[in-house]
Parts: structure tokens; C-alpha cells; sequence
């Protein structure tokens, strides 16, 4: 199906750039040759495909890519929010995935989360209508809630509320964990395996159901094609469920260094997140992530028919060569080396 243009916001981060790619029908894959039935040919064939990012460096990895322009875009300025968007025509297409993890603490979030998932969100449905765009695809997490127990689960569960009041032609997706050859997840586990020589594990009982990167790109994709899934929110997951240990253990594993886990007590987790969260950078964990895992992250359900995710593909079969190869590639080098050109 031929659409005009279509905007990424947050175009360069990790589901970013699997979506760009294939929305330029390049397609991205881990080493694993994948089970069949995920991957299809991009339903829709945009003639312009713009990935905004604060910072132009962030996206060199996707400068060769076929039809796809990086916009260095500053989302807190309206008037560069309203031309981005403005840009693309009525029949233009806008995706937000913007989102973080961590920022200060307060009832009901801080300000960091306020401004990335509820203002922007918000200023975007502004801009759709000042624009005249009505097409709205907006990433949100499963679980999302105004009532729920972290400050990421309120904020993304407001900024999903601000969506479904636009009156535009919206579809929210609500994805459990996601993993991927450049994930930041199953990553940081054989990472902390191969440095430290016991995994302290907060929440080890937590339970998820993660969903492979390009099978979120697909559905994106597909919805984009597919006028019904308009004015619909969507669960995303993937075939298995797994505790939160059973992840760390499946990735010291597969990437050759397997550490004892180490279950800690609440109070001793807490602390170790509360400590986590003052040392410089970003912190592997917050009392907010704690919170977050306080509920299952699984789907209720299978996957909605019509996005068009046949077969979903499985953890091992993406990402077991991937993390037994691990170490040797940076993001950048691992999506360069992904790409089918
Ligand atoms: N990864 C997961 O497991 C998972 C699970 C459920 C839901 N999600 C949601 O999926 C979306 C994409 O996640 P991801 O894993 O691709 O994350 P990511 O790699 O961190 O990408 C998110 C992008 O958002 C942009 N961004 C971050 N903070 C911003 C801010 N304050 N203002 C403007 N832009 C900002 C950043 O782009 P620039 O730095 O280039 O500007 C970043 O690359 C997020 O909304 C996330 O909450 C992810």
C-alpha cells in the first residue's frame, strides 16, 4: 500500500531503528535464521520515512537506509513539534515512541516521566490537529495504568489516556519486555554474568512474556496498513512465559558464563535500587523498575488476529547465537551487520 510520509519519534532508539528499517523494506534479523511466518514483506511502502532524534548522532546507523531522513528534532519546542509533523501532509503518518525508565521520584511521577510520556503525547495530538494529520501510532507498555504501581506505569498509562481522548485515528501498543540482537535487556544480563561472579537478582519470581523486536516492528508496520486497527490499544507478547530468573539464567547460559543467582529479599532489593540510583549514569535499577515488577508483565489472551503476527518468534530462536557471540559488536555494528542490503 503506498502512503505518503511517515515520522518516527524516537526513530534512532532501539524498536526505532528495527522499524525504520523495515519501513524502508530493509529488513533486520539476528544471526538465527528465524522460524517462518513473523517477517513479511512491509505492507506499505512510504515514499519518505523521517526518524527525529534530539541529538543527529544518535541516528548515523540509519543515514543509508532508503528513503529515510534524520530530523534533528528538540520535541519540547511546539513550534519544531507542529512543522515536523506539518511536514508530512494530511495523509501523513506519526509515531511516537518516545519513553524512559527512570527519572525523580514523586506522586504521582516526576518530571521527567511527566514530560516524556503524558506532555509529549499530548503537544503531539496538538500538533496532528493544528496539522490536520490524523493518523496517531503511540507506543505505550503492557500494563500501562493511571492506578498503577510505579511512576512509569502511571505516566505511560496518562500519556495512553491523552491518546484515546484525541479524537484522531489512533493505535496504542502495549508491549511486554522486548528483546532483540541490540536489546538493552537480555544484554545486560550476560553482560553482568561476564563481569560479576554471582547475579543478585531483585524480584527473581516476576513474570514475562517478551516479544521479539521485529515482530513489534511488523505489527507497527501492519497497523499502519490496516484502517482497523483504528481507535484499538494492543497487548504485545510473545509464544513463552518466563520468570524474571529464568531470563538471567537462559542468558549467563547462552552467552558461555552461567553465575549463581543470588534471590534477594525486598528490603535488601529495595536498598541495593535506592544505592543504584545515586551512582553516576544510567542505573541498572530504580526503586521504580521494583515497583514496576510488583505485577506480572504477561498478555491476557492471545495476540489480536489482525496484526497480522502469525507465528511470533521465540527467545532462543532469535537471540541464543546472538548472545553466545556477544562482546564483539557494538548496537550500531550489530544492526549494520543485520541488515539485508
Ligand atoms: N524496550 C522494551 O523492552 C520496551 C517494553 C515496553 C515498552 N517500551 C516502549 O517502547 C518505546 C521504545 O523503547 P526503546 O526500547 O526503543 O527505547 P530507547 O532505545 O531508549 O528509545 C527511545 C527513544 O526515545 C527518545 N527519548 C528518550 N527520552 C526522551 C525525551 N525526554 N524526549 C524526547 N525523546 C526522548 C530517545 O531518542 P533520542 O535520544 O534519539 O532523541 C530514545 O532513543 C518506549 O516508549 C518504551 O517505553 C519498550
Amino acid at each position: 500500500m503506498q502512503t505518503s510520509h511517515v515520522l518516527v519519534i524516537g526513530g534512532a532508539g532501539f524498536v526505532g531503528s528495527h522499524l525504520v528499517a523495515r519501513l524502508a523494506g530493509v529488513a533486520t534479523a539476528s544471526a538465527t535464521p528465524l522460524e517462518p511466518g513473523s517477517v513479511t514483506e512491509p505492507p506499505i511502502d512510504p515514499e519518505r520515512i523521517v526518524a527525529a532524534t534530539r541529538d543527529a548522532e544518535h541516528a548515523q546507523h540509519l543515514l543509508l537506509l532508503p528513503r529515510v531522513e534524520v530530523l534533528e528534532l528538540d520535541v519540547r519546542n511546539d513550534a519544531d513539534l507542529n512543522a515536523a509533523v506539518g511536514s508530512l501532509g494530511t495523509d501523513g503518518i506519526v509515531v511516537n515512541l518516545v519513553g524512559i525508565l527512570h527519572g525523580e521520584r514523586a506522586e504521582p511521577y516526576g518530571a521527567a516521566f511527566a514530560a516524556a510520556h503524558v506532555d509529549l503525547p499530548r503537544r503531539l495530538v496538538d500538533a496532528c490537529r493544528s496539522t490536520g494529520v490524523r493518523r496517531l501510532l503511540h507506543m505505550s507498555a503492557l500494563g500501562a495504568d493511571s492506578a498503577g504501581p510505579s511512576m512509569y506505569l502511571r505516566s505511560k498509562g496518562d500519556g495512553e489516556r491523552v491518546v484515546r481522548e484525541s479524537a484522531l485515528d489512533w493505535t496504542i501498543f502495549r508491549p511486554s519486555v522486548i528483546f532483540g540482537p541490540d536489546d538493552h535487556f537480555l544484554n545486560l544480563f550476560a553482560h553482568m554474568q561476564q563481569i560479576a561472579p554471582v547475579v543478585p537478582l531483585a524480584c527473581a519470581q516476576a513474570r514475562f512474556q517478551p516479544v521479539y523486536v521485529q515482530d513489534v516492528a511488523q505489527a507497527f508496520v501492519n497497523a499502519m496498513a490496516t484502517p482497523a486497527t483504528i481507535g484499538h490499544a494492543y497487548d504485545l507478547a510473545g509464544p513463552q512465559v518466563y520468570t524474571l530468573e529464568a531470563l538471567v539464567r537462559y542468558a549467563g547460559q547462552a552467552s558461555g558464563h552461567p553465575r549463581p543467582v543470588l534471590h534477594l529479599p525486598d528490603a535488601l532489593a529495595r536498598l541495593q535500587a535506592a544505592v543504584l540510583e545515586h551512582m553516576p549514569g544510567t542505573p541498572v535499577m530504580t526503586r521504580d523498575n521494583l515497583d514496576s515488577m510488583r505485577l506480572d508483565n504477561v498478555m491476557q489472551g492471545p495476540l489480536a488476529p489482525e496484526l497480522g503476527l502469525r507465528q511470533p518468534v521465540s527467545l532462543e530462536a532469535a537471540m541464543t547465537d546472538v548472545l553466545a557471540g556477544r562482546g564483539h559488536e557494538s548496537q550500531m555494528q550489530t544492526l549494520r551487520r543485520s541488515v539485508y542490503r
